[in-house]
Formats: structure tokens, C-alpha cells, sequence
């Protein structure tokens, strides 16, 4: 079976001084989602945009705000992030003391709940609150910056999830975060992978539109 894989562009990667042309060029490319980096300098080693952003963009795209929360600790501020307009929101087990509570946090304020699995965390993290989550995202970098060289190893990780998504029955997106490219993509897909967040390799690129379909797969 072959499905169409979603592509989300890190806005990241997107020139922070015309952030509103930016968004509006990726929907217009074919972005499937809008994810968005929030980093502290805490949990991880950049700062990067926070609450105001996701806020000031909300009126500028359609596009559901996939808000990758990269802090510690994460609980307080979820229902801001919600309120700002994410429509998902990810996050770190190791960003708080009660994965399951937050989870359920994030779905009683009626957003889709994510967890992201860093590349020493281990998918066995996931496996007893696989009912509360819509997608699992596994970091092919460490996170913290975009551009960062793809770690190879992760694919192993993607394929075990592939089994135990397929095995729960359940209706979970599998995510990919980190050094996603048009070369990266096939293996990520084939070992099963159904969403590509890329930053460097879609706003890096000359026309978004050419650069997503190139990682889609259709170019
Ligand atoms: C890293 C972020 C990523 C980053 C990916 O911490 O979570 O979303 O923007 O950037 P690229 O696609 O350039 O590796
Ligand atoms: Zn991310």
C-alpha cells in the first residue's frame, strides 16, 4: 500500500523577518502541516520562538499548527500553546513528570496529542499511552537545530513503531523530525514513516513547491 505521505515544513528554517509571506508560501506549495520549533535553551541548547508567534500566525494560514514543544517543564504551558491556536501539540516524555496526565491534558483542551521520542529514548516510552496519542514523532538529530546531519540508526526505531502502531489497530501518525531530504525520505517512508517534517530542505530550496514534492516523492 502506497499512502501519500504529509509533508510539514519547519518554519524554523523560514526567514523570521517576513514570517506571514513565509507561511503563506508554503501553504501555497503544498504543505500539508505547519510545524513549529519552540525551544527554551533549557531542555534544549537554542531559543527559538514561543507563544506570541504561533499566535501572531494563526490568522495567516489554514494549515494545521503542528507545535513541537521543545521545554521543560512543558505542563503549564499547555493550554496556552492550545489557546494560541496549535492544533497539535508534541511533546518530550522526558519534558515532564506525568507523560499520561499531559497527554490527556492536551486532549481534553481538544488538540491532537503527540509524542516525540529523541534518539536514545526508546520506543518501549510510548507503548503504555499509545490510547492517548494521534502521532509519534521520532527525531532523526538531536533536537535543538535545524540542519543537522540525519542519524541513520533511527530507522530501525521507525519500523519497530510501524509494528506497533499497526499492531494497536489504532489511528496514529508516525512522524519524522531531523535532517529529512529528498535522499532520507525514501528509506523513512519505506521503513514506515507517513509524515516528513522538513525545514532546511523545503526553505532552504529555491521553490518550496519543487523541494516538496521532491521529498514527497512526486517530483
Ligand atoms: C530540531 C527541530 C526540527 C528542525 C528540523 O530540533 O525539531 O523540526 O527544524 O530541521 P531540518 O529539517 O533542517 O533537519
Ligand atoms: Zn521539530
Amino acid at each position: 500500500m502506497t499512502i501519500r505521505p504529509i509533508i510539514a515544513p519547519s518554519l524554523l528554517a523560514a526567514d523570521f523577518s517576513r514570517l506571514g509571506d513565509e507561511v503563506r508560501a508554503i501553504e501555497q506549495a503544498g504543505a500539508d502541516w505547519l510545524h513549529m520549533d519552540v525551544m527554551d535553551g533549557h531542555f534544549v541548547p537554542n531559543i527559538s520562538f514561543g507563544l506570541p508567534i504561533v499566535k501572531a500566525l494563526r490568522p495567516h494560514t489554514i494549515l494545521p499548527m503542528d507545535v513541537h514543544l521543545m521545554i521543560a517543564p512543558v505542563d503549564p504551558f499547555i493550554d496556552a500553546f492550545a489557546e494560541a491556536g496549535a492544533d497539535h501539540i508534541s511533546i518530550h516524555p522526558e519534558s515532564g513528570p506525568h507523560l499520561h496526565r499531559s497527554l490527556q491534558r492536551i486532549r481534553a483542551l481538544g488538540k491532537k496529542a503527540g509524542v516525540v521520542l529523541n534518539p536514545a529514548t526508546p520506543v518501549e516510552a510510548i507503548l503504555w499511552v499509545l490510547d492517548l496519542v494521534d502521532i509519534i514523532m521520532v527525531m532523526t538529530v538531536n533536537p535543538g537545530f535545524g540542519g543537522q546531519a540525519f542519524i541513520d540508526g533511527q530507522l530501525l526505531k521507525v519500523s519497530h513503531l510501524r509494528r506497533a502502531i499497526d499492531a494497536s489497530g489504532r489511528d496514529i501518525r508516525l512522524q519524522i523530525d531531523g535532517g529529512v531530504t529528498p535522499v532520507t525520505a525514501p528509506g523513512l517512508l519505506a521503513a514506515g514513516a507517513d509524515t516528513l517534517v522538513a525545514g532546511t530542505a523545503v526553505f532552504g530550496a529555491a521553490d518550496y513547491g519543487r523541494a516538496i514534492r521532491a521529498i514527497r516523492g512526486t517530483a
